[in-house]
């Protein structure tokens, strides 16, 4: 069994209001994409890194241009995330078994040994696993109409990398019922009835989406011990 990193980047971070595509912005100097994929390649354990573009990325070349031959760019970049990730599955090469670790571009703070925690702690279990933080706030719901409470214990935020046996994450995206309604990989994987096992994750492999995230993000990467 072999460990696969890919890396959905196909996004045009319609959120962030940057002038270009957010995994490209620079942070602690460097574009945030060439932080994400450093991760992979300081983890010994990953085989091979996988990133997905659009077809018509004009930034991609420069970025991976020293990463050496354990990366390779998929141009077959989709019109959603999931889209993205089931034709960068289609166009990898990997067997039934192998692990598909996914991870969002858009999280530069992920460290190889989050990584290899993911990996030791979920790398055998068939179901797959993904870093997760518990809910730490109060959590109020308006979903009736009249703000109710939630109790905490027991919510998980949900980050990536999320990590699945390659046969069973492309079956998963290929049967999932309303593709709009699935915002990650586990929860395409949970529909077939499996459990994905939580792994604790960590504050700084946050999702950069706004842009006040860029200076949360900004202070992880120059800050390893934080
Ligand atoms: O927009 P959001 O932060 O949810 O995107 C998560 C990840 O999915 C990003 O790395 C983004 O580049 C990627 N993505 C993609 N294809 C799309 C949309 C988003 O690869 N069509």
């Amino acid at each position: 069994v072999s460990y696969f990193a890919l890396i959905p980047a196909a996004g045009v971070g319609a959120r962030m209001g940057a002038a270009g595509p957010k995994q490209y912005l620079p942070l602690a100097g460097k574009p945030m994409l060439r932080h994400t994929l450093q991760a992979f390649l300081d983890c010994a354990a990953i085989a091979h890194v996988y990133v997905v573009v659009s077809a018509a990325d004009g930034y991609i070349d420069d970025v991976v241009a020293d990463c050496g031959k354990r990366v390779t760019v998929l141009r077959c970049g989709g019109a959603t995330r999931m889209e993205s990730i089931r034709n960068g599955l289609r166009a990898l090469d990997a067997h039934g078994e192998d692990r598909i670790l996914v991870h969002d571009a858009a999280r530069p703070g992920l460290t190889p040994a989050l990584i290899d925690k993911l990996i030791g702690e979920a790398g055998a279990n068939p179901a797959g696993g993904l870093l997760a933080l518990r809910v730490v706030d109060t959590v109020k719901s308006t979903r009736t109409g009249r703000v109710e409470t939630t109790p905490r214990d027991g919510l998980w935020l949900a980050q990536t990398p999320q990590m699945f046996p390659y046969e069973l994450l492309l079956r998963a995206l290929e049967q999932a019922p309303d593709p709009e309604a699935i915002t990650d990989d586990a929860s395409a994987v949970e529909m077939l009835g499996l459990s994905p096992q939580l792994v604790e994750g960590h504050p700084r492999n946050l999702k950069v989406t706004l842009p006040a995230d860029v200076g949360i993000a900004t202070l992880y990467l120059t800050h390893e011990h934080l």
